[in-house]
């Protein structure tokens, strides 16, 4: 059996760090088969279209958000796991050279020196760029969720609608939303078939993302996932991650969770 991690939107710098922090220990001990990343790794809010002709366009931040990105992220796995590591592009780690290509059309062709996997130094920390639909086991693929159309609030039916449609279990990131929802077709005649799409939740801090403005709602889900890989079958598990960055993996707590007397969490 092949056990894989997928973890998905740590969005950086607007990452969870205790959170994050917590999977690494995790990923150390677990020594997963394969560890995914399964998009939006960095936010690169700077070149966003949303913020064009504001401050922020001129912040000239990409460099600095991926040094943080090698710092707090590449570097502690690497330093307890130098196994399989793949990352998927998402819709916000691709900004850098859409912006490029958009903005500044004359300089398109140096796009991708602006990859995020150049940004990041992929080739030097041993990581490897996901294609995406990439097989994952048995009728089973990963994508970071933008390439597909609609997106429901319902956690994990954006991935079965998807599922559905491909004929294939689907596990994805992007809509920060922790769930699995199942469905089967088939008679009892000629068999049945069970498909599942599976959204992996996210790793970041909403509050340290202002673009969700004062008070925002999300409908996010903190966690990531598990998948254990048969021969035959692929068995999807979900890992809530709860307020103060801790979870449950097999029984074993990672994190400790704080209260005070009045049984509110504390900060750490
Ligand atoms: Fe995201
Ligand atoms: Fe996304």
């Amino acid at each position: 059996m092949k056990r894989i991690v997928v973890i998905s939107d740590l969005q950086i710098p607007y990452h969870d760090r205790r959170a994050l922090k917590n999977v690494v220990r995790f990923i150390g001990d677990f020594q997963p088969d394969l560890l995914i990343q399964i998009g939006d790794l960095n936010d690169y809010e700077t070149p966003s279209r949303w913020n064009l002709g504001t401050k922020l366009e001129y912040a000239q931040r990409v460099k600095s958000d991926s040094e943080v990105t090698k710092r707090e992220f590449f570097a502690p796995v690497r330093e307890v796991y130098d196994g399989l590591f793949k990352v998927f592009e998402g819709n916000h780690d691709l900004r850098p050279r859409t912006y490029l290509s958009d903005k500044a059309p004359a300089l398109a062709e140096f796009s991708d020196d602006v990859h995020f996997s150049k940004l990041l130094d992929f080739d030097g920390f041993g990581v490897e760029l996901a294609e995406p639909f990439m097989k994952l086991g048995p009728g089973t693929v990963g994508i970071h969720g933008h390439e597909i159309k609609g997106m429901s609030q319902i956690a994990g039916t954006t991935a079965f609608n998807h599922a559905t449609k491909a004929n294939a279990n689907v596990i994805m990131g992007h809509t920060h939303r922790l769930g699995i929802r199942r469905g089967t077709t088939g008679n009892a005649t000629t068999g049945f078939t069970t498909r599942w799409g599976f959204e992996v939740g996210h790793l970041m801090d909403p509050s340290k993302a202002q673009y969700l403005g004062a008070g925002a709602v999300a409908n996010w889900q903190k966690g990531f996932g598990l998948l254990y890989v048969g021969n035959q079958d692929v068995s999807p598990v979900e890992v809530d991650v709860h307020r103060d960055g801790s979870f449950v993996v097999e029984g074993e707590r990672y994190g400790a969770l704080r209260r005070g007397a009045s049984g509110r969490f504390s900060a750490a």
